[in-house]
This record gives structure tokens, C-alpha cells and sequence, in this order.
């Protein structure tokens, strides 16, 4: 199924992802409600997000989706439920360099209704899929705090493997399965 609604080969013409139940699309200044800004600042929300040592306003927030425009090495996603348009979490693709082939993942479903009911799996998987599909990266990274299980666990689902723990903090990364199966085939 192709659920890319733009067809890019980088992130600058990306129009949104499709899922069952989500649409990704880049996020702009006007999707700044107070909905997002308070669950910035919901302490369960905000646990492990770097957003929980500054008090957020609509402001701070504006500021910080603008950063994300015109650029073409980092991308903010909204996670839309495509039921009510509801913007639900957000997916950062940040250091994204299609010459070294990696990218970095993040995410935070902030709506907390909505977690255990697979919205970030199924949003992980249309970001890895469009990251080894289109942009055509080899590797991609995250890095989870050893006290975030359901983080974890998330990651591990979705196929990513824990490749190192420093101070406190696990890093997991995953391959294309595509550049796996063409190494396989290289002679020895
Ligand atoms: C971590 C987070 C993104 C998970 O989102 P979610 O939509 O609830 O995750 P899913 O429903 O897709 O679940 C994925 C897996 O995570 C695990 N999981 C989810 N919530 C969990 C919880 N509260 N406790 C334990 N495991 C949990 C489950 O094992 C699940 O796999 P399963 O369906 O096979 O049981 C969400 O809890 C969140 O945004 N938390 C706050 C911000 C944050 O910590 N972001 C991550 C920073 S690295």
C-alpha cells in the first residue's frame, strides 16, 4: 500500500502519512492549541521529555514548530486520529542525514486516552517505513530512558534493538531490512 500522500525523496515536499487509524503530517503554527500546550506540561506526559524543565506557553511552543519549517534535516510530525482530526502526540525526526543515511526518531503521545491503544506503534511504523522507503536512510536511532518502559517496549515492537546504555539512557536503533538483505548477498 503506498501511504505516503506526497512522494518525496526528502522531507521538504513530504504532504502527510497514512495509517489506519492516524494521519502523520508535518505541524504548523496554527495546530498550537491550548490542548497541546497543557499536556506539554502534564508532569506524566512530560516525564521523560526534555519540554518538562521549562514551563510551556503557546508562545514557547509557536516558536519551537517554527523552528522546524524550511528545514530539511529535522521534521516535526502531528499525529492526527483521522476519526475526529484530534491532534493526539507528535513524532520528531531530527539529525536526518541523507548522505551518512541516519536519522533520529522521537515521540510523545500527549492525549493520555490514547495510550496502550497502539497509536505510537502504528505511527512508528508509517515513520520507518517512509524513512527506509523514500528517504532512503540505513539506520535509524532513539534514545529512551532506562526508567521508560512503556517507551521501551514500544521500540522493541516495532523491530528496533537496544545497542548501548550511558548515564542513564538506552539507545536503540534499527537497520533497513533491505540494506540487511543486500549486504547478505555481498561475496565474501
Ligand atoms: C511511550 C508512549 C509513546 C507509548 O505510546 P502508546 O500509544 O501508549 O504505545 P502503544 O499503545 O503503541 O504500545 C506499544 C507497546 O508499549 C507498551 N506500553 C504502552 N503503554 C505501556 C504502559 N503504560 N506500561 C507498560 N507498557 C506499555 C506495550 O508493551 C505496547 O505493546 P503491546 O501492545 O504489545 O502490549 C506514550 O506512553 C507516551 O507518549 N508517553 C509520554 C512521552 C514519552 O515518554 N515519550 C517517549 C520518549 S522516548
Amino acid at each position: 500500500m503506498n501511504n505516503t500522500l506526497g512522494q518525496p525523496n526528502n522531507i521538504t515536499g513530504l504532504g502527510g502519512l497514512a495509517g489506519n487509524r492516524i494521519i502523520l503530517r508535518r505541524l504548523r503554527v496554527v495546530d498550537v492549541t491550548q490542548r497541546y500546550v497543557d499536556w506539554l506540561n502534564d508532569p506524566e506526559v512530560n516525564r521523560f521529555l526534555s519540554v518538562k524543565d521549562k514551563h510551556q506557553d503557546m508562545d514557547m511552543v509557536k516558536k519551537y514548530v517554527l523552528s522546524y519549517e524550511g528545514e530539511n534535516n529535522k521534521l516535526l510530525l502531528g499525529i492526527f486520529d483521522n476519526k475526529n482530526n484530534l491532534h493526539i502526540g507528535n513524532i520528531t525526526f531530527s539529525s536526518i542525514n541523507q548522505d551518512h543515511g541516519v536519522g533520529v526518531i522521537g515521540i510523545a503521545i500527549g492525549e493520555k486516552d490514547c495510550w496502550g491503544r497502539g497509536y505510537a506503534t502504528e505511527a512508528l511504523l508509517l515513520v520507518v517505513d517512509f524513512a527506509f522507503a523514500k528517504l532512503k536512510l540505513q539506520r535509524l536511532e532513539a534514545g529512551v530512558s532506562e526508567d521508560n518502559s512503556p517507551s521501551q517496549k514500544l521500540f522493541k515492537k516495532v523491530g528496533f534493538e537496544e545497542c548501548e546504555r550511558a548515564n542513564g539512557k538506552l539507545k536503540f536503533m534499527i537497520s533497513n531490512s533491505e540494506e540487511k538483505k543486500n549486504a547478505s548477498k555481498k561475496p565474501v
